[in-house]
């Protein structure tokens, strides 16, 4: 590690249940050695009162958290401000010191964005597909609605969970931008190509063959395909998209990203897309690929 540790280090890192396969260490250790800033970051197992953390980790002046599963929500009631981006997506995941306690933001889904940028991948006027219902998919979805999406189509197997969604993001939008259906819905969508974000956690380590979707059908409808899913590091998604002729891309590039982001809100910097490759290539060798 780059940082000579003295008096005057800086702790950042993130609390989570478990936190023993965290890569944040290394996107944050790796960006404090290349800035040759002074600050070390570790993974605080939370296991018990998120508010202590959270109280704690301000008292001892930590220069930022993560937060990850399963406190993203919970710990909304203990930060002194919410980001505006972050109140409509509900969840968050980085904490900034600010006057009297945290600020809370979300980087997860600018850092997803920021992924597909990177990509060569706009939002802008697509035709957009999400499999899945929970807090990802509802987070893409209003992604997708504040990057200029065309529309928005969220596929679940649970019909139900996809329609609270949409009735709570057309409210917000003012007008019909997601539609729910079923996983078998997506024949009436054909004669288009379609974004596709895959936005369960079907198809992750050790059940890589499972996916949201078989058909052959369904991947002639994706240019391309993202999964927010890194392990396995092609998801069987991933395959079908490409056997289809898609581009298809991990959720590796979010994890990095939401990193980043938050990396620059507790240094006040801007990371250069350099540097980020740089700090990709750290989490692959992390993963042994
Ligand atoms: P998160 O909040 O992390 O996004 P979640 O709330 O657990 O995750 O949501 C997981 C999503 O994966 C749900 O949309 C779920 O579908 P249901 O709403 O029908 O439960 C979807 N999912 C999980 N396992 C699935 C499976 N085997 N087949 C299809 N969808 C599945």
């Amino acid at each position: 590690m780059g940082v000579t540790v003295n008096g005057r280090t800086k702790t950042l890192g993130v609390i989570g249940n478990p936190v023993e396969h965290t890569l944040s260490p290394v996107i944050h250790n790796e960006l404090a050695r290349v800035y040759n800033h002074n600050v070390v970051y570790l993974p605080y197992l939370v296991d018990g009162s998120v508010g202590d953390a959270i109280r704690g980790a301000y008292a001892l002046h930590f220069g930022g958290l993560n937060v990850t599963v399963p406190h993203k929500t919970e710990v909304l009631q203990y930060v002194v401000e919410v980001d505006e981006f972050a109140k409509r997506i509900g969840a968050v995941n980085t904490l900034v010191p600010a006057e009297g306690g945290f600020k809370a933001y979300n980087t997860d889904i600018p850092g997803l964005y920021r992924g597909m940028l990177s990509d060569g991948v706009n939002m802008d006027g697509e035709d957009v597909m999400i499999l899945g219902a929970g807090g990802a998919a509802r987070s893409v979805a209003m992604l997708a609605l504040d990057k200029g999406a065309k529309q928005v189509y969220i596929l679940n197997r649970t019909v139900s969970k996809a329609e609270e969604i949409a009735k709570e993001i057309n409210a917000y939008a003012g007008r019909e931008f997601v539609t729910a259906m079923a996983l078998t819905g997506y024949p009436k969508l054909s004669g288009k190509k379609y974004l596709c974000i895959q936005a369960t956690s079907v198809g992750l380590y050790p059940k890589v063959e499972d996916v949201v979707i078989e058909d052959s059908e369904f991947y002639d409808m994706i240019h391309t395909g993202y999964d927010i899913i890194y392990n396995p590091y092609e998801t069987r998604f991933m395959s079908l998209v490409k056997a289809h002729g898609g581009r298809a891309f991990n959720g590796l590039k979010m994890l990095l990203y939401q990193g980043i982001i938050a990396y620059e809100l507790w240094n006040d910097i801007s990371v250069s897309e350099e540097v980020a490759q740089q700090i990709l290539g750290k989490m692959k060798e992390a993963l042994g690929l």
